[in-house]
């Protein structure tokens, strides 16, 4: 053998002995802005996650709904197309049915009580049973309180909603309180609100400041009322199928990077109950904001709807919510 050939098998040889830089690629989506508490929560995912893991990884963000609806994407999820997601409550329980639970109107007293239920043994029980659909769920984030904004009228007692066509999530609970309230509900993905309502399709929607804020509802909405009607809590999931396939180091760096992310989101999640109503003052909303009697007029109105959350929910789920400190 000549020494060139020799050299050349050998350089041949110490090719292919290199170790393969198998990188896989992280599709993130979200429904908000990368300036949103979604984009801030997935950029800290992104940071721990990569330099937890050095070379493992690449991310790949589709923030505004790129990769569609909520709904799409966690199902994108389940069948292994997309690696990651943070979405709100809004479709969660046509995975989980027991998420809905935390959707009931007017069950948290405010952000601290609804975080240590979320962080403590009743929400993380909840997490685990995503394990069962297809989906790994890392951690409870948070949106804030949701808010009612509209075309029509000042909200200030249940007859200033009769009959306002108010785009909800896809959220068999918050469809029953508005309808338990003589709103016209209509549920709707997000993707299409915007449009919906420059169309006048429908006259409102409710939010938290967060979004409201973020999305710039205020161009295309006259009223803000600050009914607080229900906590909007948020989750960060991983596909499955891509989990499986995770080292149990790399699983550990996905799980602190998760649990930063969330911290991250709530940051700014208080960050912006400060300041938002002031920023969608500025930008011209007539912002009026409920009583504590009339967010209880709201909550006689919608007593129908509670019975409905007792014959589905476990009333001993329920009251250990409402008792946690
Ligand atoms: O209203 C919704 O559907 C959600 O709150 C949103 C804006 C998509 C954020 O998750």
């Amino acid at each position: 053998m000549s020494i060139f050939r020799t050299l050349a098998t050998a350089g041949a040889f110490a090719t292919l002995a290199m170790p393969a830089i198998a990188q896989t690629e992280i599709k993130l989506g979200y429904a908000l802005a990368p300036d949103s508490h979604y984009g801030v929560a997935a950029n800290k995912f992104e940071e721990v996650v990569l330099a937890e893991t050095g070379d493992d990884f690449t991310f790949r963000h589709f923030p505004s709904s790129g990769l569609g609806g909520e709904r799409e994407v966690i199902e994108g999820l389940q069948i292994g197309t997309i690696e990651a997601t943070i979405v709100s409550s809004g479709t969660l329980a046509n995975f989980v049915p027991d998420t809905g639970v935390f959707d009931i109107p007017f069950l948290f007293r405010d952000l601290g009580h609804a975080r240590r239920t979320l962080d403590g043994p009743i929400g993380q029980d909840i997490l685990a049973k995503f394990d069962a659909v297809g989906l790994k769920a890392l951690a409870w984030g948070e949106q804030g309180f949701r808010h009612i904004t509209n075309n029509r009228n000042q909200i200030e007692g249940p007859e200033d909603v009769q009959g306002l066509k108010l785009r909800t999530m896809e959220n068999p609970v918050h469809l029953s309180a508005f309808n338990a309230m003589g709103a016209a509900p209509t549920p709707m993905a997000w993707p299409e609100v915007i449009s919906s309502l420059q169309q006048g399709v429908i006259d409102g929607q409710e939010n938290p400041l967060s979004v409201i804020v973020s999305v710039k509802l205020d161009e295309v909405q006259e009223y803000l009322t600050l009914s607080g009607h229900v906590y909007s809590p948020a989750m960060l999931l991983v596909s499955k199928p891509f989990w499986d396939g995770l080292s149990d180091d790399q699983k550990a760096a996905m799980e602190k990077a998760a649990s930063e992310a969330v911290t991250a989101m709530r940051g700014f999640v208080d960050d912006v109950e400060t300041s938002g109503v002031e920023t969608l003052k500025e930008r011209g909303m007539k912002v009026g904001e409920l009583s504590a009697e009339q967010k209880a007029e709201f909550q006689a109105a919608i007593q129908s709807a509670y019975e409905g959350y007792y014959e589905t929910y476990d009333k001993a789920l329920i009251d250990a919510i409402v008792a946690t400190e």
